[in-house]
């Protein structure tokens, strides 16, 4: 496995590693440790399939259920699409209702932060790509929390944080009842440690409402401040999809954000699986 570095903050792009052949013991620890290392990880020119990437998916983990098709009817979907492309000749354009809902993506967040037992890494592939925009975004909070002066930090070391997802998606469209209804909004804790190497970060992102035990006020002006330190364009690294790119990223200690594009004049197929985390953050 070879392992190069793309930003100072972050982010590794992989080589000389089949994501979709056998994954002996030895590559899925290298795979962990890389993570818990770089945080994102850009695999280029992966002959990828649903069922390979399944198999990864399970070789790192318990796969995380959809919360969406769970939410909305109780079926349990392992992989999903993330992009407009319905099958090879139809596409769902700018005015189609799944088309506002994805645009939910496009606010820096973290997969499931919502949840009670939030996401480990993310998982997606891209298969069609659109030839302007489509690109993710990611920034870490690792490296945000280490330029916080030590007083911030022992400020917000021992806060916790409520994260709900309709707060944070019905800014972009309304969220099915059933849906909303199986997401109450969940308690987290703001400062993670990763249990490897002892990093420390924050975890914040659209999803994150208020500060447990605080008003309205002080909960949004200490969360905005912590989701824009993170956020500052020169701390962002943009993955710009080719077909055949896979990432995996931990959603522990990065937040991301799709950058938007036209589903009028353009395609994007990608596909999008998830590990479950070790527990809840409060436990950790
Ligand atoms: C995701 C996601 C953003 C994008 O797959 O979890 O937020 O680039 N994707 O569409
Ligand atoms: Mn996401």
């Amino acid at each position: 496995m070879e392992i190069e570095s793309v930003h100072p903050d972050f982010g590794a792009r992989v080589r000389e590693v089949d994501l979709t052949g056998p994954l002996p013991a030895d590559v899925v620890d290298a795979l962990h440790e890389a993570i818990d290392e770089h945080s994102v990880l850009l695999f280029p020119q992966q002959d990828m399939t649903d069922e390979a990437q399944l198999r990864l998916t399970r070789a790192l983990g318990e796969i995380e259920e959809n919360h969406v098709a769970f939410g909305r009817t109780g079926e349990i979907v392992e992989i999903g699409t993330v992009g407009n492309v319905i099958d090879a000749n139809t596409k769902r354009d700018e005015a189609d209702p799944h088309t506002t809902a994805m645009k939910g993506n496009n606010l820096w967040h973290s997969d499931s932060s919502f949840r009670r037992i939030p996401t480990y890494v993310s998982i997606l592939h891209a298969y069609e790509v659109p030839d302007e925009g489509g690109g993710t975004e990611f920034v870490s909070q690792r490296a945000a929390y280490d330029r916080l002066t030590s007083e911030k930090r022992a400020e917000i070391d021992d806060l916790h944080v409520l994260h709900d997802y309709v707060f944070s998606r019905s800014k972009a469209a309304p969220v099915d009842d059933n849906h909303a209804a199986s997401l109450p909004p969940i308690e987290q804790k703001l400062v993670r440690t990763n249990p490897r190497n002892g990093h420390q970060n924050y975890y914040v992102g659209s999803h994150a409402r208020s500060i447990i035990g605080w008003n309205g006020i002080d909960s949004r002006r200490l969360i905005d401040e912590l989701n824009e330190l993170a956020t500052q364009p020169q701390h962002r690294w943009t993955q710009q999809w080719q077909p055949g790119d896979t990432v995996i990223w931990d959603n522990r200690c990065v937040l991301h954000r799709g950058t938007g594009y036209d589903a009028d004049r353009y395609r994007r197929n990608m596909r999008q699986s998830r590990v479950r985390g070790a527990g809840p953050t409060l436990e950790e």
